[in-house]
């Protein structure tokens, strides 16, 4: 099976405290279907990095496409990955500040950006991010 990501951007049309729906929702389905990824969210806008076979993933997307509590949905960069980067983390999930996600913006924008310290899930997007090159 190949192994393929996909990360998407997207707007916020719910408030912070559906949050925890959402992330529950997502860990159940994607331990099913072994799709892994990180959800961040914060100056109104979520960012999703999600990894696993690509016909989950596109099923996924279709969902995501139609579901209410986010519109303007972007697909940012998909490809091939070697290895799973969030093996572990059925939908980690990270409220970032805006500064924060101003980074993880500047990084999928391809812009070299100083190493970050604290948050390990920020550590983790942009570190995961640089690789993908
Ligand atoms: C920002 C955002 C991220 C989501 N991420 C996931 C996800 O990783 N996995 C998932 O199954 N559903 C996710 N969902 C929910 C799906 O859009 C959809 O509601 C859900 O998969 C439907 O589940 P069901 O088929 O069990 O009813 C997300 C929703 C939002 C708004």
């Amino acid at each position: 099976m190949e192994l393929a990501y996909l990360i998407y951007k997207s707007t916020p049309t719910l408030t912070e405290k559906d949050l925890p729906e959402i992330a529950e929702q997502s860990k159940h389905n994607n331990i099913d279907k072994w799709l892994t990824g990180l959800l961040v969210y914060g100056n109104n806008e979520f960012i999703q990095v999600l990894e696993g076979a690509e016909n989950d993933i596109k099923t996924l997307y279709q969902k995501l496409l139609s579901d209410k509590r986010h519109t303007n949905l972007k697909v940012v960069k998909k490809g091939i990955l070697e290895r799973r980067y969030f093996p572990t983390w059925s939908m980690g999930f990270h409220s970032v500040n805006k500064e924060e996600m101003e980074l993880i913006d500047k990084a999928l924008e391809g812009h070299s950006i100083e190493p970050v310290s604290g948050y390990l899930a920020l550590e983790m997007m942009t570190g995961f991010i640089k690789r993908l090159g």
